[in-house]
């Protein structure tokens, strides 16, 4: 790759396949010490919507690769999340403990501003409200504000009540009930989003047991519901006799070891991108367990950001991630119809909508500018 900080016609990365994206900006301030890319991947739906991961990489290119997966991961969990915005995301190069200055986020939100509303920002890892409030001081392209500033706040409340109605739907179909009550759920990090799925699993009379590998996440747990069990870690958690397994830590959680070793017979959960690799999909079908697609039942934190751009209601934003229950059970019948693991069906239903709903477009509505053109 380049390593120009410009403009750039990035429509290929790491091993020359194309990758779809609409636009990649470089951008750089010398002295904040910004040094951000925002990848645009589709706004067929509309102006594109992801957060900003401020994440020390140890290169350019880790970054530029890890920007256009999760900017096009985006138009795929906007589009199923039935939103009317495409998938983008930013990356800032940098250590958040070290580098994150009021500087350097309002530079970041100037280059925001100069695309004009066609990428709106949020948080994502490394960046928090308060981070947004002060991007919004540049930008009015930006969501995910303190509820201070009329924003939404932390987005982890409607992320854990998606997955929750993911793990309904699950039930539902496996076992022809929406309900936990009576199962033992496994959830591998308590920290924002596993904390809220705590609590709506106990709420629903099912039985839990977390692991995480920071003491203080496991106290604060601990003290909120003493009831709870515990094991080490997450390779504990793989090898307990539980019905669902829900990743809420890392990526990755999901690889051809912890899959054989899994005795869950449905994976739910809040993390992104849990499929170590293209086939762990497969050989869960294989094992006979039923996977919930992660960017389909973590989408109600974006759900909860995109409703602020409107001015936020809490009540109308649950209701929108409520439907991630139907969502759900429409991509286990789909996978079921046509043969295919869920994570197959769910890709298929968004590239469906992309195309009906991105066609739209074609249609016009102002038939001056089709008229200066034809003119020339
Ligand atoms: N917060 C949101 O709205 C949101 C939305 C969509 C997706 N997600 C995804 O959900 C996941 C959790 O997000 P969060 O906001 O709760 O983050 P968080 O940082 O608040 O919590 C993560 C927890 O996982 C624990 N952890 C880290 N490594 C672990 C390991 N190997 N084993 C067990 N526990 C481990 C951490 O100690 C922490 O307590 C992330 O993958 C995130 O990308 C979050």
């Amino acid at each position: 790759m380049t390593n120009v900080f410009g403009m750039h016609p990035p429509q290929q990365v790491g091993d020359g396949r194309p990758t779809g994206h609409e636009q990649v900006v470089f951008c750089r301030d010398e002295p904040s010490g910004l040094r951000t890319i925002i990848a645009i991947h589709s706004t067929a739906l509309g102006p594109a919507l992801g957060g900003t991961r401020f994440h020390p990489y140890d290169s350019e290119d880790d970054a530029l690769a890890d920007v256009l997966n999760l900017s096009r991961a985006m138009s795929y969990k906007n589009a199923l999340a039935g939103l009317d915005h495409g998938g983008g995301k930013a990356v800032i190069l940098g250590d958040p403990g070290r580098d994150k200055t009021e500087a350097l986020l309002r530079a970041y939100g100037r280059f925001v501003q100069s695309l004009g509303g066609r990428y709106v920002t949020a948080c994502d890892v490394g960046t928090y409200v308060d981070d947004m409030d002060v991007v919004a001081r540049e930008c009015e392209f930006v969501t995910g504000r303190s509820s201070t500033h009329g924003g939404a706040g932390d987005s982890s409340v409607l992320t854990a009540y998606g997955v929750f109605q993911g793990m309904r739907a699950a039930a539902a179909h496996l076992w022809g009930a929406a309900t936990l009550a009576g199962r033992r759920v496994g959830i591998a990090g308590v920290g924002k989003v596993g904390r809220h799925l705590v609590e709506h699993l106990r709420g629903d009379g099912a039985d839990v047991v977390v692991a995480d590998v920071s003491e203080p996440a496991i106290e604060r747990i601990r003290a909120a519901h003493p009831e709870i069990d515990v094991v080490a870690g997450a390779d504990a958690l793989i090898r307990e006799p539980i019905d669902i397994y829900a990743p809420c830590a890392l990526g990755g959680a999901l690889d051809d070891a912890t899959v054989a070793a899994l005795r869950a017979t449905v994976v739910c959960g809040g993390a992104n991108n849990q499929l170590d690799h293209p086939g762990v999909e497969k050989l869960l079908d294989e094992r006979g367990v039923l996977y919930a697609p992660d960017y389909v039942v973590n989408s109600g934190g974006v759900v909860q950001v995109a409703d602020e751009l409107g001015g936020f209601d809490f009540d109308r934003a649950k209701a929108k991630a409520a439907a991630i229950f139907d969502t759900t059970m429409e991509i286990f019948a789909l996978a079921e119809h046509d043969g295919v693991p869920p994570a197959v069906a769910a890709d298929r239903l968004a590239e469906r909508r992309m195309a009906e709903v991105g066609r739209l477009r074609n249609i016009l509505i102002d038939g001056r500018g089709a008229l200066r053109h034809a003119d020339r």
